[in-house]
């Protein structure tokens, strides 16, 4: 390249000399010596001509030159001797991590996608660095965090080209707090060639927070930089910025287990670093039943630092094996929130009790845990017994086959850890090309084309939350409340508050359950509060109930949520309703009778995807939904009406339970009440089909029952026994 910028240079002088003769010339000839003029003018037009095409290379090959440059892809062969850089305290000081990053307020977007849709990341070239004293600020590199960076290298994301990338990785080893000298790593990142603040760089870390604070974050100032870290609790974790990534356990990795492995035990703790307030917890729960549960400790009297063995009293144990031979593992939250237990009772196949609330769980924003793990609140402990007693075998199952599949998946090796980082990254930078839950959780034989691109059953792990809208019947909402915590797939109970003047009960007052419940105390006194979407709703379907309906069985609730996973587009449920048009009075009349044909299904006792309650507070039509709230009527009917306008289907109707009246509401005043009532929704629906212009409403001439509902059968053989009658 020199050696052509000095022939340019050349070239120019040359010319320059040409065209001051010619100027010269010009004036000293005039016009009459245009033989010469015309010579000279060729001249001056070549020469011109030769600027351009100089001038148009020397663009072409300037537009080119950095592309020359040629960054040779890094090799880790022999990273002990890595040029040795010493910081000395005239280095710029290092820029605080900003504790409120988000992708959109420090990610660089722009810097992505210079080859398509591909996520290119840079590794810098490691170093050994010196602070100002000589000493090395870690200690060497780790054999995780070299095989970090070596599955990076070696997979499809790298790039040796650092104009192309869009995500940089420092080859200084933060995996572990306690082998880092905090000022020296801030500095010698803080001088890494393209830092910029730390934008679109990443740093791994495993084990963040030293004795005694115990931080859940990495102490390195990183300004920009994101964290793939583990041990994030929901307070430093940077939701949508940063990685939650497993503690690698190297005793997992070597782990090998059997598929139909003896199970001896129900229950085992093996942790040894556990929060000190639990551990009278575990001696609580292990008297619950002794032979189910084995509580181990680390060795008192064994001289070695090992972690592969724990003690019962004086008998030896190998660790991590012992976990192989129970049910469940106990990973509690200790001094520091991530666990290498979690990794190794994953590799045993055993399922993972997470007691540590709040802990943020390894890829928790593609991977759903509740397929894989159980999660009990950290106050719920002492229920630990009776809630994983009450499991069932195929639930188990399915839980520890789910575990052992995430495990192979994406925990098995440091690689593979590497390589989901990276892909989760992908989906952030490139959301247009993101991979669905699905991809992530649902293993690939299991997951079938549906040829009529109709959607795929809703999962059974979600369950369901039931929402109750209540008022001041307390004795009837407990009632309530204890027979819906029986109900096997139920996940939450949201109630809603709607009275003004009464303040909700107590939290002690409420019945104590297995499952978690959360009161909202509304503003108002209206119906459609029981169609909000609230954030606490984290399930799809949504079981909308009144406080008076206690007559239904946990069988036939749980009959009607495995009816609404094969139809969740729809309302299914108990109480059933018809329209007919009378043509006496030339108008729709709404009927109660038992009839053929139905084409209402009442939210008094109803499943519903919970995007009905977004499209009913959101996009009711014609202020429908604002007369209901006035009349205190009709938001059943209304919810129906949009239904059926945007499916073009009926409502499904389960088990043949027609009479929903609570004993304890009935009396003889009812009656012209009752009357009255039901004027106003013969009303409504005439009102609600002139707003929408037409009668959306469908009928259909079919129930759902449970298989075997009527045979004869011995009941115990039945899946749903409970199942009652009118
Ligand atoms: C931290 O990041 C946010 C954007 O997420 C930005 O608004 C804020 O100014 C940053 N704070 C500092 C001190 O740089
Ligand atoms: C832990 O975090 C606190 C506050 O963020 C900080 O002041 C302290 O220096 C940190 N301690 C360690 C040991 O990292
Ligand atoms: C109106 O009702 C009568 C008696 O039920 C019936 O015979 C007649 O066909 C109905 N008319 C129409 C137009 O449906
Ligand atoms: C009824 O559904 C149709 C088709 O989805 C839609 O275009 C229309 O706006 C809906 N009507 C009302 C009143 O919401």
């Amino acid at each position: 390249m020199i050696i052509f910028g000095r022939f340019i240079y050349s070239i120019k002088i040359v010319i320059m000399t040409i065209t001051t003769g010619f100027d010269k010339k010009y004036h000293n000839y005039g016009i009459s010596q245009s033989h010469h003029r015309n010579i000279l003018l060729a001249i001056s037009i070549f020469a011109m001509a030769l600027v351009v095409i100089i001038i148009a290379y020397q663009i072409f090959t300037f537009g080119n030159q950095s592309e020359d440059t040629i960054y040779v892809p890094l090799t880790l062969d022999d990273v002990s001797s890595s040029p040795i850089i010493v910081l000395n305290d005239e280095l710029p000081i290092a820029d605080k991590t900003n504790s409120s990053c988000s992708h959109f307020g420090c990610f660089n977007i722009y810097r992505c996608g210079m080859k398509g849709n591909r996520l290119l990341v840079y590794v810098y070239p490691p170093n050994e660095f010196l602070d100002s004293s000589k000493k090395s600020i870690t200690s060497g590199m780790s054999r995780e965090f070299l095989q970090i960076l070596q599955a990076i290298i070696t997979s499809k994301f790298y790039t040796a080209d650092p104009r192309e990338a869009c995500i940089f990785i420092p080859a200084i080893d933060t995996l572990n707090q306690n082998r880092i000298k905090t000022i020296g790593v801030s500095q010698a990142l803080r001088n890494s060639e393209f830092w910029n603040g730390g934008e679109n760089h990443l740093i791994f870390n495993m084990v963040p927070g030293s004795f005694p604070d115990y931080n859940t974050s990495l102490d390195v100032s990183l300004g920009k930089a994101m964290i793939a870290g583990a041990g994030f609790s929901t307070i430093t974790y940077r939701y949508g910025f940063d990685i939650s990534i497993p503690v690698f356990s190297p005793l997992a990795t070597d782990l090998r287990t059997r598929l139909h492995e003896k199970k001896s035990y129900l229950i085992v703790s093996a942790q040894i670093n556990i929060n000190t307030a639990f551990e009278q917890d575990l001696i609580d729960i292990q008297a619950a039943s002794p032979k189910d549960i084995l509580i181990l400790r680390s060795c008192s009297n064994h001289k070695s630092m090992t972690n592969s063995i724990r003690c019962v009293d004086e008998k030896m144990l190998k660790y991590p094996d012992i976990l192989r031979s129970s049910t469940f593992c106990l990973v509690i939250r200790g001094a520091r929130l991530g666990a290498s237990v979690l990794m190794e009772a994953l590799a045993a196949r055993c399922i993972p009790v997470i007691i540590s609330d709040s802990a943020i769980m390894p890829f928790h924003n593609v991977i759903d845990w509740k397929r894989a793990a159980i999660f009990i609140r950290e106050v719920d402990i002492l229920t630990t017994y009776s809630t994983l007693k009450s499991i069932s075998s195929k639930r188990i199952e399915e839980l520890s086959q789910h575990g052992t599949w995430l495990w192979n998946k994406y925990f098995k090796s440091i690689e593979k850890i590497t390589k989901t980082t990276f892909e989760i990254l992908t989906d952030r930078v490139f959301p247009q090309l993101a991979r669905d839950y699905n991809y992530w959780n649902i293993p690939a034989a299991s997951t079938s084309f549906p040829p009529l691109f109709l959607p795929i059953t809703a999962p059974k792990t979600h369950g369901f939350t039931a929402v109750i809208l209540t008022y001041d019947r307390l004795e009837l909402l407990y009632s309530l409340i204890n027979k819906i915590t029986q109900v096997p797939s139920l996940s939450k109970i949201l109630v809603i508050w709607n009275n003004k003047k009464k303040n909700p009960p107590a939290s002690s007052r409420w019945p104590k359950l297995n499952k978690p419940l959360q009161v909202i105390r509304t503003k108002e006194n209206i119906l459609s509060n029981r169609f909000y979407p609230y954030d606490e709703i984290e399930t799809e379907a949504v079981l909308s109930i009144d406080d008076d309906i206690i007559m239904l069985t946990a069988d036939e609730l749980e009959f009607a949520y495995e009816v609404w996973r094969e139809f969740p587009d729809r309302i299914v449920g108990f109480p059933s309703r018809t329209h007919a048009w009378d043509n006496g009075t030339n108008c729709w009349r709404y009927e109660s009778e038992w009839t053929n044909r139905i084409s209402m299904v009442l939210t008094g006792a109803a499943f519903h995807h919970k995007y009905w309650s977004y499209l009913y507070t959101t996009a009711m039509p014609g202020g429908i939904k604002e007369w209901v709230d006035e009349h205190m009527n009709c938001e059943d009917i209304a919810m129906n009406f949009l239904v059926a306008n945007i499916t073009g289907k009926a409502p499904i109707k389960v088990t043949p339970k027609k009479k929903f009246r609570c004993p304890e509401c009935t009396n003889t005043e009812m009656l012209s009440a009752d009357l009255a009532h039901m004027a106003e929704r013969t009303q409504c629906i005439n009102r609600f089909s002139r707003i929408y212009n037409t009668m959306p409403l469908k009928s259909v001439e079919f129930r759902a029952d449970p298989v075997l509902f009527k045979d004869v059968f011995p009941e115990k053989l039945k899946k749903f026994n409970s199942i009652g009658s009118l």
